[in-house]
């Protein structure tokens, strides 16, 4: 599949944890995505409990180039990430995937999902039958193209094992100027099985947009009122300026130049940031064409990597 460098991450329009958007918006901001060349979009049945892929649904029709649609199948007992050990019965028995890809496929009003994922990974269920069974079946009912499977918060190296199965064709998994350890083992894996990957969370949920401030302010239930909780704000600002700093002379912005170093390399198939405003869409799409960052930027961001888990 031949998607487009900047895909648009569709967990922020399905409202409900993220706020502060609206549909509307978020309309404009798929056509004009869809205008500027954009030809893929990552949602999921969790995302507003198929509000995500109902908006999705709504905005295909018109596109003007055929789109590229993934979605996730969400963990049967609502757990994310995925406990380690669980029993795959918990999460992920055969029945509850093709159940839950039929409902994707009836929110987005399709026939076929180009992607489905599933949205948590262990490694104890590499060697278990009922995700290969569904995957298979799906393949051969023709609703379901490509399958994979979206890594669990900064643990890339726990999919190694089942991208060796040879059974998936891709990954979703965190990357960015803080959290580069995909590029250790997970990325030389992928490029020799040549298994797509989905470079997720860009901008560390709005840290890499330069926008996290020590008084920003979230509503109560949103889910960034728990990611930037306590002094996480602080250190985001700490962390932040330090990088700016190094930036100082480079051209671009920093949400931009954030998008730029996961194009670099070359292992990855799509970037895909949450963009609900058009004007991020705008200024995001914007990027595939300033190619990817030099070396020497990227030996100096090396030094920007944060071992950091605000998911927990
Ligand atoms: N487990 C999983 O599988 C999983 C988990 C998380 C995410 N994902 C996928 O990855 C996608 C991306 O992650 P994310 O949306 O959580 O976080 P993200 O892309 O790292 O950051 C999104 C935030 O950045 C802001 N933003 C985007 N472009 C900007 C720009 N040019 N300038 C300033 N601010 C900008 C957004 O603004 P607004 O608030 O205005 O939109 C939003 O607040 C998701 O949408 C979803 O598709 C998957």
């Amino acid at each position: 599949m031949d998607v487009s460098e900047i895909g648009y991450g569709a967990w922020g329009i399905g409202g409900k944890q993220w706020q502060g958007g609206t549909d509307d918006e978020s309309v404009r901001a798929l056509h004009r995505a869809f205008e500027l060349g954009l030809n893929f979009i990552d949602t999921a049945l969790a995302y507003g409990d198929g509000h995500s892929e109902r908006l999705v649904g709504q905005v295909l029709p018109s596109a003007p180039h055929p789109i590229y649609v993934a979605t996730k199948v969400p963990p049967k007992n609502r757990t994310w990430p995925a406990t380690p050990g669980s029993a795959i019965d918990d999460v992920f028995p055969y029945d509850y995937i093709i159940s839950c890809t039929e409902e994707s496929l009836r929110n987005l009003k399709l026939d076929a999902v180009d992607l489905q994922q599933l949205h948590v990974w262990d490694p104890g269920w590499t060697v278990r039958d009922e995700w290969k069974r569904a995957f298979e079946d799906l393949k051969k009912a023709g609703k379901i193209r490509a399958a994979g499977i979206s890594i669990n918060d900064h643990q890339p190296d726990t999919a190694l094992e089942v991208i060796k199965t040879g059974l998936i064709d891709s990954v979703q998994v965190i990357y960015n100027i803080f959290d580069q350890t995909p590029a250790e083992q997970l990325f030389p894996l992928t490029q020799e099985r040549n298994i797509g990957v989905l470079a997720r969370v860009p901008l560390d949920e709005g840290s890499l947009t330069g926008t996290i401030t020590e008084d920003a302010s979230f509503a109560g239930d949103e889910f960034r009122s728990f990611y930037f909780r306590e002094d996480r704000k602080k250190q985001v600002v700490e962390h932040v300026a330090k990088l700016e700093e190094d930036l100082k002379r480079e051209p671009g912005t920093l949400p931009e130049i954030a998008l730029r170093f996961c194009l670099s390399h070359p292992a990855v198939s799509s970037v895909i940031p949450g963009m609900r405003r058009v004007r991020n869409v705008e200024s995001n799409c914007n990027v595939s064409e300033q190619g990817p960052l030099s070396a020497e930027l990227l030996a100096k961001l090396k030094n920007h990597a944060w071992n950091k888990n605000f998911y927990r």
